[in-house]
């Protein structure tokens, strides 16, 4: 029972390492409808093996301003982007990413939104397919 708790611990340590995270647009940063907006989606350069394979990227209004509840249900909302994902080193080592120019749809809401990255990649030695998810929160403007 415990070895199986520490390989838990251990896959989501894991997984937790090739997880991405949104180097732009900064969190609260202000986007307008029908315009296109930078996303750079960065991962660790990590020594553990991992072949990226495909980044989902949504937004989704937040009901009342509360984004909370929109991240706890981990739902896209509009697709933006689906495709690959193929990161590239920073100049001078440190994170891998890549970039995406986004275009900002009129149907989505004015307000709090939540912009979310799902990010999907086989890890480890043994390849084994994993997903995660990262989130920030963005002001959509109308145009
Ligand atoms: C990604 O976008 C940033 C601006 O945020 C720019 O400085 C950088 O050169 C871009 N990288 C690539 C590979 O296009």
């Amino acid at each position: 029972m415990k070895s199986a708790l520490v390989t838990v611990l251990a896959l989501l340590a894991y997984a937790y390492a090739q997880s991405v995270k949104i180097a732009a647009p900064a969190a609260n940063s202000h986007i307008t409808t029908t315009e296109n907006v930078l996303i750079e989606v960065e991962r660790p350069n990590s020594q553990t093996p991992s072949r990226d394979v495909a980044v989902l990227i949504g937004l989704r209004s937040c009901p009342n301003g509360d984004c909370d509840s929109v991240a706890d249900s981990s739902a896209l909302g509009t697709i933006l982007y689906g495709g690959a994902y193929s990161p590239i080193p920073r100049t001078g080592g440190g994170a891998m990413y890549e970039n995406y120019t986004v275009l900002i749809p009129d149907s989505v809401g004015t307000g709090s939104a939540l912009l979310s990255v799902a990010h999907f990649y086989a890890g480890g030695v043994l390849n084994s397919p994993a997903i995660d998810q990262t989130n920030i929160v963005v002001q959509v403007d109308s145009a």
